[in-house]
């Protein structure tokens, strides 16, 4: 499903219809990628960006538009794996991205909604006290300015941190407008497939590069080993109407981590972070149900879910690998982080060692020691091996509704439509776990590395490069059992 910023907006950008040859490829047309333009455009003459689908239409146009230092309880967690040193190095880098992204938008005149605003992040229930006590210790111990918030203050906060002077736009304005103003060509409805020796292949053509930029999230399907240092999370959002117009953007962090940001004309409530290894029916129901019990007087405008890749390590990677470069990571926090991964992209291409390159770098010890490495890997390891020993039998799902089965020991599903089913095979071409069905969006989720699937099979979203084998056939043709 679209997200309200980009409902019923089409760039009417090209795909690319013949071959090239450039100094800088950017793959990937959301924050980073568009920003990593803006940085290199000056220091490079030709730079081409591909994008699969639309410019901004990832997590770029899909994100509740904070533009905020503060980033959850993350810190606590960054102190913990990487000392103090880093974790202010990543406050302070981040927070003046906050400013560098408003001098974007004042140099090229975007219009966008940008507005200053206070962030909160806090906590509704007494048991989570202790987590945001933790949170604020991190923020005392790296010097980091905030405000205590207190009982009564402001409506759902027991407690919290107030971070004054942060901001919001509509991103998906942010990065279309951007695009518009860029020296370089963007080509969209143009998905990278293979990458190989400095060069690209697209469906139908190639690009021969000096210099590659991955700024695609997920990576391509040869570099295995990504795939147990990063795991997408999954969250939902929903545009509600009249928006409360407060100066402020929350973030209550208690059972279910849930999220506030009013616009000029919605406000925008969501959340519900999951792992994909999680059922993602049950969050999107409950979800679904909170929107009615909280906000019994809005208009529901729209519903849509997304996905942010997190490391394991709770810091970005921003590192040459290969003959291209690559950035993922932003754990939910891509507005600021994004501009941070354009300047530590310019440094690496400018052959500069800085502290915020050895931030962001691959080598890093913490990425293959930490705790998270060792229980993300245990989710994918369960995944894999839950998907070769379920057996079940076949059954006709209701309408508008899927079922998966086994057959011979190879996993399935079945979406219905009336007197129609869509048949797919759900073993993951990417890495080989079980797919499921995801209730909301009508399509079909890998829950180790985020790709997704349409109920016809074809990808909407990688890391895997190939879509499943699928076929139909109407109801009334089968023979059933009585
Ligand atoms: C629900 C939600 C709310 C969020 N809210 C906030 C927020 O308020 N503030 C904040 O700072 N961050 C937020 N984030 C995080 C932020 O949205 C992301 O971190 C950020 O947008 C990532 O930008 P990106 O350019 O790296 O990735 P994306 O925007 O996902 O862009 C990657 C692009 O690469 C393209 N692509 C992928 N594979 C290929 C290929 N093979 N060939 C060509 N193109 C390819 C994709 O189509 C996509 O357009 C949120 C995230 C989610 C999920
Ligand atoms: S196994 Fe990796 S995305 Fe499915």
């Amino acid at each position: 499903m679209k997200s309200e910023w980009i409902k019923n907006r089409e760039t009417g950008i090209k795909k690319l219809n013949r071959n090239l040859e450039c100094d800088v490829l950017i793959v990937g047309a959301g924050m980073s990628g568009l920003l990593c333009a803006y940085q290199l455009q000056d220091m490079f003459e030709h730079i081409v960006i591909i994008e699969s689908d639309e410019i901004a239409s990832g997590a770029s146009g899909r994100n509740t538009g904070k533009i905020t230092s503060q980033h959850g309880l993350n810190y606590q967690e960054i102190l913990k794996i990487h000392g103090e040193e880093k974790t202010r190095l990543y406050y302070q880098e981040n927070d003046k991205a906050i400013l560098e992204i408003k001098g974007i938008i004042e140099k090229y005149d975007i219009d966008c909604e940008y507005s200053e605003k206070e962030a909160v992040v806090g906590c509704k229930s007494v048991y989570m006290t202790k987590k945001i006590a933790d949170e604020i210790k991190a923020y005392d111990t790296c010097s980091i300015p905030y405000e205590i918030v207190r009982e009564n203050e402001i409506e759902g906060i027991r407690y919290g941190a107030k971070f004054l002077k942060q901001a919001s736009f509509d991103p998906y304005q942010f990065c279309i407008q951007l695009a518009s103003r860029l020296i370089c060509e963007i080509y969209e409805r143009t998905p990278m497939m293979h990458i190989h020796d400095h060069v690209v292949k697209t469906k139908d053509h190639t690009i021969r590069f000096q210099h590659c930029i991955l700024a695609t999230q997920v990576m391509p399907f040869q570099f295995k080993f990504f795939y147990t240092m990063t795991a997408p999370k999954q969250s939902y959002l929903a545009a509600l109407k009249p928006s409360d117009k407060k100066n402020l953007m929350i973030l209550s962090e208690d059972e279910i981590t849930k999220t506030k940001n009013d616009m000029k004309n919605f406000m925008l409530i969501g959340g519900y972070d999951h792992a994909l290894s999680d059922d993602s029916n049950i969050k999107w129901q409950s979800f679904k149900r909170d929107l009615v019990l909280e906000y019994p007087n809005h208009r529901l405008l729209s519903t849509w879910s997304s996905q942010d890749y997190q490391v394991t390590d709770y810091l970005p990677i921003v590192d040459r690998c290969d003959d291209f470069i690559v950035i993922t990571g932003f754990n939910k926090w891509g507005n600021t982080n994004a501009y941070v991964a354009s300047l530590t992209v310019k440094d690496i291409l400018k052959d500069e060692m800085t502290k915020r390159r050895e931030l962001f770098s691959l080598k890093r010890k913490s990425l293959v020691f930490s705790k998270n490495f060792i229980t993300e890997n245990y989710q994918v390891l369960k995944s894999l091996i839950e998907s070769k020993m379920h057996d079940s039998k076949l059954m006709i799902p209701d309408n508008h509704q899927a079922v998966s089965f086994q057959l011979d020991r190879h996993p399935y599903g079945i979406y219905r439509q009336d007197d129609k089913l869509y048949i797919v095979d759900t073993l993951c071409p990417h890495l080989g776990c079980t797919l499921k069905f995801n209730e909301h969006d009508k399509c079909w989720d890998c829950p180790c590395h985020g790709s997704r699937f349409s109920l016809t099979g074809e990808i909407i979203k990688g890391p895997a490069s190939v879509g499943l084998h699928h076929s139909e056939c109407l109801i009334s043709e089968l023979k059933l059992d009585k």
